[in-house]
């Protein structure tokens, strides 16, 4: 009883210090509204995030063939944390904080290929598997534990073209973490054989906007037509019935219908296919006809974020047809990078409390708002 009261009002208290009206905003979520309007900017709520959402989820993290051979090195931030995903000599994959045991230091500066890892600050050297190998001077300390020093884990899993990284060491595997994925892949014809497809180009954009409203952005097509008139909309059958979604647990997923392959008269690229899985919080893997591309949202800021984004071509594919598809999704993220760039601002104002969304055409945005209020009140009640 006194450790329930205790919970109950440690919860109570960590909501009221993040201005965290638990029942409404529990019955905004169920009557179509969003989180109130400070979650999009208020520091508070970012740091809150960055432990409730990112440090225990899976996020895509780089391609497969960025570490396919030993001693590949790749870094990247997920959520909040510096990350380094090896290759080791064991052939197996492994993936720590990029930060040195000894004093904090960064351990490796960005992509490279090597045999160990050592620090630039004091020269502590680790092995590929992440277990000291070296600290310089500490041979004579009697208290000095190199087996206890190795660099601190994250989980790493792999799936379709992308390795995944997950802060928590003890993360269930990918698939077990979306356990309907693979079903709706194998029903979509996404191919997730990663020997299909290969590494085109690596673009991160940096977005003026939290993290959550690029995500929403990301999840619906009901601004398509009206802001990616000469871009998306142009190679998309945006405005028809063939746009369908569907949400399943921990992702959702959305497609066109087939239609006439080939290109239209006026010159325009147009998709024959195209499935868009967009797992939370913040993956989408997107793949039509001769190219795809897999992303994730680094939340950098409460009014910032980075869409990491590695763009793929079909091993048959033509390398400038693929080009040109780049070009358009450059186009088409610049405009929704201007879009909730403004709609940051505007939250600002403090007059617009919370957006509401409309469930057929906003189904994901609905179900990501969902999701996100679930891990707050998993954490907040932890
Ligand atoms: S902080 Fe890395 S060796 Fe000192
Ligand atoms: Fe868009």
């Amino acid at each position: 009883m006194t450790t329930a009261m205790t919970a109950t009002t440690r919860a109570t208290t960590t909501a009221g210090r993040l201005g965290l009206d638990v029942e409404a905003i529990q019955e905004g979520i169920d009557g179509r509204w969003s989180l109130p309007a400070h979650a999009y900017h208020d520091p508070a709520i970012h740091e809150f995030e960055l432990d409730a959402i990112f440090s225990r989820r899976w996020q895509y993290f780089a391609p497969r063939e960025s570490l396919a051979e030993p001693g590949s090195v790749v870094t990247g931030d997920v959520g909040a944390l510096p990350v380094v995903v090896t290759r080791g000599t064991d052939g197996a994959l492994h993936g720590f904080l990029n930060v040195c045991r000894h004093r904090g230091y960064r351990v490796v500066d960005g992509d490279c290929q090597k045999s160990r890892l050592q620090c630039g600050y004091h020269a502590w050297t680790y092995h590929l598997d992440g277990s000291l190998a070296r600290a310089p001077g500490s041979e004579p300390d009697p208290t000095f534990r190199a087996e206890e020093m190795g660099l601190l884990p994250v989980a790493v899993d792999v799936w379709a073209q992308g390795v995944f990284v997950n802060p928590d060491p003890d993360a269930v595997p990918f698939l077990e973490a979306h356990r309907r994925l693979a079903e709706v892949v194998a029903a979509r014809g996404f191919d997730d054989d990663p020997a299909n497809y290969r590494l085109h180009r690596a673009i991160t954009t940096v977005n003026p906007a939290n993290w959550k409203l690029w995500y929403d952005n990301g999840v619906e097509c009901y601004h398509c037509r009206h802001i990616h008139g000469s871009s998306f909309a142009a190679a998309y059958d945006v405005g028809g019935d063939s746009y369908q979604w569907d949400t399943c647990d921990t992702f959702s997923h959305s497609h066109f219908e087939p239609g006439e392959p080939g290109d239209g008269d006026d010159g325009v690229m147009r998709s024959n296919s195209y499935c868009s899985i967009q797992t939370f919080p913040g993956n989408h893997a997107v793949q039509q006809d001769d190219f795809m591309y897999m992303a994730r949202i680094v939340p950098t800021g409460p009014e910032s974020c980075e869409f990491v984004c590695h763009y793929f071509a079909h091993v048959d594919a033509d390398p400038e047809r693929v080009d040109r598809w780049i070009d358009l999704w450059d186009m088409t993220f610049s405009e929704d990078a201007d879009a909730v760039g403004v709609q940051q601002r505007n939250l600002r104002t403090g007059r617009l409390e919370r957006m509401r969304y409309i469930a057929e055409s906003e189904g994901p945005v609905l179900f990501f708002s969902r999701l996100i209020w679930d891990a707050y009140r998993e954490a907040l009640e932890a």
